[in-house]
């Protein structure tokens, strides 16, 4: 079948086309129907069906006789090893950190937070979860410890999974004080903590609190698979909002399961057993998403790259992966490939290479530039894939479905809705727009299985994000356009979120972090264009009246503020002081305006602006920080 006939099939019939799915699921016992809208316009999937992740992702195809295929690929130029583990090391791997974690007193519905690097440990840390229903909280490992303690208040965890350290090129990221410091500054106390200590360095381990990853599983029982709903959470990811309280998407079981096992052949065109490689991070929901659960499911292999694009050792590790493991289908962020771009621009390192077994790349988390995607299209001569999703959704909103139909490529777009998603292009007032008319992108409801039912903790805030603006509708944040084919065209946020090298940011919270600072008396973050990351984060102070301390002083702070609290992700590298912030009569800062001056784009001067001549002086003031570009 054709994609559109595929579309129209779940549109036709929505109940079965997802009840179909489902069946490609191992069930402990089966949903009586998909979709429960007793709530609307909270919407759950395959409630009353009783499952388990980590069976789905690893005893089944034990038991189906996958036992000795690899399933993780540890793949670590930062530490130059490498290391497989088959699906029944991994059964028991993960059967006996379950058993450890039971016996100290871990259950369904309990939280965990894992906080580790690109190391196969992580993902058996989630997978352990999944076993028990307890439901884990990855925090990503270039956050700073305020940013940890934020979720460990917010998710309440009953344990916490960490390792001793990260590796960057160049430097060793100590976790343990991070998480030590984040535990310090908490109000809630985990009761444990277990954790992984790498040879590159051995953590000191707090008495009573803390316990070595090994030994801590010494002697346990290991854990059966214990039933959960299907609408029982999974997990619980925090991603950026407008605020410097990240919002927590929680992931319902069952429908992750048969979406993300649907996507695997539909959308990235692999068979079980075949490797896939998504090189992001598990604590992003790529990393969820397409190092862990997706592949997992489907009984792929799936690679852990602990590297960067460039720099380990150099711009050619990318195909160096993809020719030892014969990796078919492969997923990463545009910025890497910029990045990659930019050390080797003839693509000499590739030629070293035997790439015959790669079919696609897929990109996504960021706008992929034209540029970008012609280069690797010239490069790789596969076909590359924009595809366009978030981290509520859990897997892709538009692509192009190339394992059903190879659709044609229209380079700025990624493509199509897929099924599930009825994608909309609102005005202001709720009503779609013609085709090609710049517009709100709203899907509307309900939103497919995977995708978040609510916040964690939050459900009014879940509402005002997301539901309260265009009712009947997700409002997904993002603008942009849908052309005479049903091509969609993503082109910026409609909130104040930028997106740094592939990672969601919040300009609002690094507002917060500066507004802390003793001479900060007003403040405002913009997101600006880069070449490699495609944004960047540029910070605007007015002082306190009466501070006379040096501004390279006081900027140089605040850049170590942001830094220090929330972490080196952040990439936040320039300020300057100004006297005035550019409003709107009422108050409202116009950093949209501000970006397109930094940005160097023609702009409309804002009727609502307060004094047009303070555009004047930050004008100068970006001039003085090479703003705009070029
Ligand atoms: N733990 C600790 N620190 C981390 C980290 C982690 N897991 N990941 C990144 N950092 C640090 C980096 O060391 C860097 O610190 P620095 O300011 O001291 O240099 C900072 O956070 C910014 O990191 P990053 O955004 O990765 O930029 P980079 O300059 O190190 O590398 C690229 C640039 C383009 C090579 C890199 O951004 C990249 O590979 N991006 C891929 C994007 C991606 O995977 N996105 C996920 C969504 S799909
Ligand atoms: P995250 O939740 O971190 O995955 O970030 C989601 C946001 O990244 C989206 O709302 C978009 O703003 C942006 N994004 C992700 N993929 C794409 C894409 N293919 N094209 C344009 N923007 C994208």
């Amino acid at each position: 079948m054709a994609y559109a006939d595929i579309y129209r099939r779940w549109q036709a019939d929505p109940e079965g086309f997802w009840m179909e799915q489902a069946e490609a699921i191992d069930w402990i016992e089966k949903p009586s129907k998909a979709l429960f809208d007793d709530n609307a316009p909270l919407y759950e999937w395959f409630k009353d069906g009783k499952v388990n992740a980590c069976w789905n992702a690893v005893d089944r195809h034990v038991e189906a006789g996958r036992g000795p295929q690899y399933a993780i690929i540890h793949d670590s130029p930062v530490t130059g090893t490498t290391h497989k583990i088959t699906y029944s090391e991994l059964r028991n791997r993960v059967a006996s950190l379950a058993g450890a974690l039971r016996a100290k007193g871990v259950e369904k519905g309990d939280r965990v937070i894992i906080y580790m690097p690109m190391v196969p440990e992580a993902i058996e840390a989630m997978l352990a979860c999944a076993r028990l229903g307890a439901i884990h909280s990855v925090v990503f490992g270039g956050f700073a410890a305020h940013e940890l303690a934020v979720r460990i208040d917010d998710a309440k965890p009953k344990a916490i999974l960490a390792a001793s350290c990260g590796i960057e090129p160049g430097r060793v990221v100590h976790y343990k004080p991070l998480l030590d410091a984040a535990i310090e500054q908490a109000e809630h106390k985990p009761d444990f903590c277990v954790i992984l200590q790498r040879e590159q360095e051995v953590a000191k381990l707090v008495e009573g609190r803390d316990f070595g990853w090994h030994s801590f599983q010494y002697g346990a029982q290991p854990a059966e698979c214990v039933p959960v709903e299907g609408d029982h959470p999974a997990y619980i990811l925090y991603t950026s909002g407008t605020t410097g309280q990240p919002k927590g998407v929680v992931r319902p079981t069952a429908g992750h399961l048969v979406a993300l096992n649907w996507t695997m052949k539909n959308i990235y065109g692999v068979n079980p057993g075949e490797v896939f490689w998504a090189a992001s991070d598990v604590g992003w929901v790529v990393g969820h998403s397409y190092i862990a659960y997706g592949p997992l499911i489907h009984g792929n292999t799936t690679i852990v790259f602990e590297g960067k694009p460039v720099g380990t050792p150099d711009a050619g590790t990318f195909w160096r992966v993809i020719a030892d493991h014969k990796v078919a289908s492969f997923f990463t962020a545009p910025t890497a490939f910029r990045a990659i771009k930019r050390e080797d621009p003839k693509g000499e390192l590739l030629q070293k290479y035997n790439l015959d077994s790669l079919r696609a790349l897929y990109l996504a988390g960021e706008r992929a530039d034209p540029d970008t995607i012609q280069w690797a299209q010239n490069q790789l001569g596969v076909p590359v894939i924009d595809h366009w999703w978030q981290t509520e959704t859990g897997w892709a909103i538009a692509a192009n479905p190339l394992g059903i139909e190879e659709l044609p490529v229209k380079v700025g777009s990624p493509s199509v809705a897929m099924p599930g998603y009825d994608v909309q292009v609102l005005d202001e007032g709720g009503h779609p727009v013609a085709p090609g008319t710049l517009g709100a992108i709203a899907v509307k409801l309900p939103l497919p299985p995977g995708t978040l039912p609510t916040l964690w903790n939050a459900e009014e805030r879940f509402q005002k994000s997301y539901l309260d603006h265009f009712p009947g509708y997700y409002e997904t944040g993002d603008a942009g356009y849908i052309d005479e084919d049903g091509y969609l065209y993503i082109m910026a946020r409609t909130d104040d979120v930028i997106n740094v090298a592939g990672h969601r940011l919040s300009t609002g919270a690094m507002e917060e972090v500066l507004a802390s600072h003793p001479d900060v008396a007003e403040c405002a973050v913009i997101g600006v264009a880069d070449e490699l990351k495609g944004q960047l984060p540029l910070g605007f102070l007015c002082l306190n009246a009466g501070c006379n301390r040096p501004h390279d002083e006081i900027v140089k702070e605040n850049v170590a503020l942001v830094r220090e609290q929330i972490g080196p992700v952040a990439a936040f590298k320039h300020a300057c002081v100004v006297d005035r912030l550019p409003k709107t009569r009422s108050g409202k800062i116009l950093r949209a305006t501000m970006v397109k001056i930094a940005d160097g784009q023609e702009f409309k001067m804002p009727a609502t602006i307060d004094d047009p001549a303070i555009l004047d002086e930050i004008r100068e003031a970006l001039k003085g920080l090479g703003y705009p570009k070029g």
